[in-house]
């Protein structure tokens, strides 16, 4: 059997629909346009890129999935560079419309979206990737649900992880942020404080292999990596 295209005139009214589509809000992740040009974004994200693909040819990684998956930057960035098996997660339909898209506009093997709310349910479900990437969600949970359960929720993602999560999170630092009084009290030194976390989470190994500017740029994030 052949694969076959979507007609061109089709191709190109979801192109014109994708183009409008990304001008409606405000896109995090650079979005892959056509001839491989790449949009702006709110977030600088080839960095976290860089700092990933390097762990995930250390590891001679094969899978991975990213929870959270905004507008499947990392996603389509590990299925371009040749790796098997890449999925992203998210609850936004609006950002899921433009992952899929991508990957259909751009017939884009190996990668693909699903809807999705991350939670302990899902994750039981989930089946084991060797990359996990969890960036910038967890504290969205936790000032909403608490740190006990986030702990239950990274204690499920641990048995999901084959070979490394690359794993990043809002802090208590981020003042300038409505969420960081929500937040446990990360004290002085909040990359050691989610470093002991995910210790207590079941991790180990736990590295910082970058760093990043906060969202709004008054704190630095560190971009952690940690084996199961
Ligand atoms: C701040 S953005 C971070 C995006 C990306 N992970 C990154 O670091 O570039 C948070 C993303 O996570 C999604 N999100 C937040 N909470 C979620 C949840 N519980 N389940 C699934 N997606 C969630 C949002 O829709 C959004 O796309």
């Amino acid at each position: 059997m052949k694969r076959k295209a979507i007609k061109p005139l089709l191709q190109a009214v979801l192109r014109g629909v994708q183009n409008r589509h990304i001008k409606s809000y405000e896109i995090y992740q650079p979005v892959l346009l056509s001839e491989g040009k790449e949009s702006d974004a709110a977030r600088d994200c080839e960095n976290r890129w860089e700092a990933i693909y390097r762990a995930m040819q250390e590891h001679g990684a094969q899978s991975m999935v990213d929870l959270g998956s905004c507008e499947g930057y990392y996603v389509i960035k590990a299925a371009r560079a040749g790796v098997p098996f890449c999925m992203g997660i998210d609850f936004d339909q609006r950002r899921t419309f433009t992952s899929t898209n991508q990957v259909i506009l751009n017939d884009l093997p190996n990668a693909g979206f699903m809807i999705g709310e991350v939670s302990e349910g899902l994750l039981n479900a989930m089946p084991r990737f060797d990359t996990v990437v969890f960036m910038s969600v967890l504290h969205h949970i936790m000032y909403q649900n608490g740190l006990d359960h986030c702990r239950r929720l990274m204690q499920a993602l641990h048995g999901k992880v084959g070979k490394f999560l690359i794993f990043e999170m809002g802090q208590s630092d981020e003042i300038k942020e409505s969420w960081a009084k929500d937040m446990p009290d990360m004290g002085t030194d909040p990359h050691t404080w989610i470093a002991d976390f995910l210790k207590s989470c079941g991790f180990r190994s736990i590295e910082i292999v970058g760093t990043t500017s906060s969202f709004l740029g008054e704190a630095e994030r560190a971009l952690f990596k940690a084996q199961p």
